[in-house]
C-alpha cells in the first residue's frame, strides 16, 4: 500500500497517482504561457487508435481579453470557484478519422483518446506545481458557436488549472468538500475472466 495525500492505496503505486487530485481553491494568479504549453504539449504525446491525436484544446489565460467569456461558459456552479484558476481549457475530440487515402470514417475511440489527453495534461500540471480539475458542468451548445468548434467535433470537458491555495478563499459548503477523495475498493472494479456487476 502507498499512504500520500490523506489517501491510502491497496498496493504499492507511485504516490503521484494519489498526489494528484481536483481541488477547487485556487490562488488566481497567473501561469506562464510557457508552463501551459509545456502542460499541452504533454497532453498531446497521450496514446490514440491509430494515432489519430482526435483531441483538441482550446484555452484562455485568466485575465485575458478571452477569460471572461471562457468563464460564462461553466455552469454557474463551475463558475463559483473556476474563475479563480490561472487557465480554463475546453477539451473537445474530432469523431471521425482520417484513412491513409483521406476517407473520414467515424472513430469509435476519439472520447477514450482524449480522456487519456487529459489525464496526461492533468499529470503534467501536477508534476509542475500545479493542479487541474475537469468539469462535464459546462455549456456545450453555447461552446460550439462561441468557440467556433465544428461540426464532427465534440465538446467533452472544461479543465480548470491554477495553483492551490488555502481553502479559506471558498465559499462554505465548497470548503467542507475541500479533501482529496477515496476510491473503491479494487474489487469492486477490476475483475479476472468475467464481468461482475458490483458498485451498482
Ligand atoms: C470528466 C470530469 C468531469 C468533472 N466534472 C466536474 C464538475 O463539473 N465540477 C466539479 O466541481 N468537479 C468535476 N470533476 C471532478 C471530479 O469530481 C473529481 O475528479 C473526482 O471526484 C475525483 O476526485 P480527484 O480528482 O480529486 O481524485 C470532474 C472530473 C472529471 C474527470
Amino acid at each position: 500500500m502507498t499512504n500520500s495525500n490523506s489517501r491510502q492505496s491497496e498496493y504499492p503505486v507511485d504516490p503521484l497517482f494519489l498526489d494528484r487530485w481536483s481541488p477547487r481553491a485556487f490562488d488566481g494568479g497567473a501561469m506562464p504561457h510557457e508552463h501551459l504549453l509545456t502542460i499541452l504539449d504533454a497532453a498531446h504525446w497521450a496514446p490514440s487508435a491509430s494515432n489519430q491525436q482526435p483531441w483538441r484544446f482550446v484555452y484562455a489565460h485568466k485575465d485575458s481579453e478571452n477569460w471572461p467569456l471562457f468563464v460564462e461558459l461553466l455552469v454557474e456552479a463551475n463558475q463559483r470557484w473556476a474563475k479563480n484558476a490561472s487557465v480554463l481549457l475546453f477539451v473537445i475530440s474530432r469523431s471521425y478519422n482520417i484513412s491513409r487515402e483521406g476517407e473520414k470514417k467515424p472513430s469509435g475511440t476519439h472520447s477514450f483518446d482524449a480522456g487519456a489527453a487529459w489525464f496526461s495534461l492533468a499529470m503534467q500540471a501536477h508534476l509542475l506545481g500545479y493542479h487541474a480539475h475537469g468539469m462535464a458542468g459546462i455549456l456545450k451548445d453555447q461552446i460550439v458557436e462561441k468557440l467556433d468548434v465544428p461540426d464532427g467535433y465534440k465538446v467533452e470537458a472544461a479543465v480548470a488549472i491554477g495553483t492551490m491555495t488555502d481553502k479559506g478563499v471558498l465559499p462554505d459548503d465548497l470548503a467542507e468538500r475541500e479533501v482529496p477523495s477515496k476510491r473503491l475498493p479494487l474489487s469492486d472494479v477490476a475483475f479476472e475472466g468475467r464481468f461482475i456487476v458490483k458498485a451498482d
